[in-house]
């Protein structure tokens, strides 16, 4: 009897060290860059702004001097979203700079985004700039936007 006793205390032991093993799973979910689980998905641009590509995406100088004007005030000086306006919105300012977000996103999702803002995902955060930008001009943030990712 004590003998089955001692078998069932052994192998609860064995158990709760292997229980604890399964916690040493955890650094598996650290690895981060390239899991599937951490990638960020965008839907496609609407209407006619799929496919679109840029004319002009050497045109990076002129695009930081549109995006120091327009986007900064949201998506901070250096585009990773700090910025005290940013932040603050539901959702906060995108982080530009994000290597997952530039790899999920065309150039057609940038310029669309920047065409119709916010109301493109129904966000109400971001301004949209069709009417305010013309299109050469928001090819050329365009230009930048892709400048930025780290
Ligand atoms: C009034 C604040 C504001 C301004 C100004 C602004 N944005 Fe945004 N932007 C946001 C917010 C908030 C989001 C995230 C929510 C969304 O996707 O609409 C965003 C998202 C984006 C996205 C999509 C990123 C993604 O996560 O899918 C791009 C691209 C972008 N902004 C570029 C720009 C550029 C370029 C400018 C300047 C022409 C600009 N934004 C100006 C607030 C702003």
């Amino acid at each position: 009897m004590k003998h089955v006793l001692m078998i069932a205390f052994a192998l609860g032991a064995v158990l709760l060290v292997a229980a604890g093993c399964g916690g040493g799973g955890k650094p598996a979910e650290n690895k981060g860059g390239g899991g599937d689980s951490d990638k960020i998905s965008r839907p496609e641009p609407a209407g006619d702004y799929k496919g679109k590509t840029n004319p002009t995406p050497d045109a990076v100088e002129e695009g930081k001097k549109l995006f120091e004007t327009h986007c900064v005030t949201c998506h901070g000086p250096n585009g990773d979203g700090d910025s005290p306006v940013g932040s603050t919105l539901k959702p906060p300012a995108s982080d530009l700079t994000d290597v997952k977000l530039q790899d999920a996103i065309g150039d057609d999702y940038i310029f669309w985004r920047i065409s119709e803002g916010g109301k493109a995902l129904n966000y109400d955060g971001m301004t949209p700039f069709k009417d305010s930008l013309k299109e050469e001009q928001r090819w050329q943030l365009v230009a930048y936007v892709r400048s930025l990712k780290k």
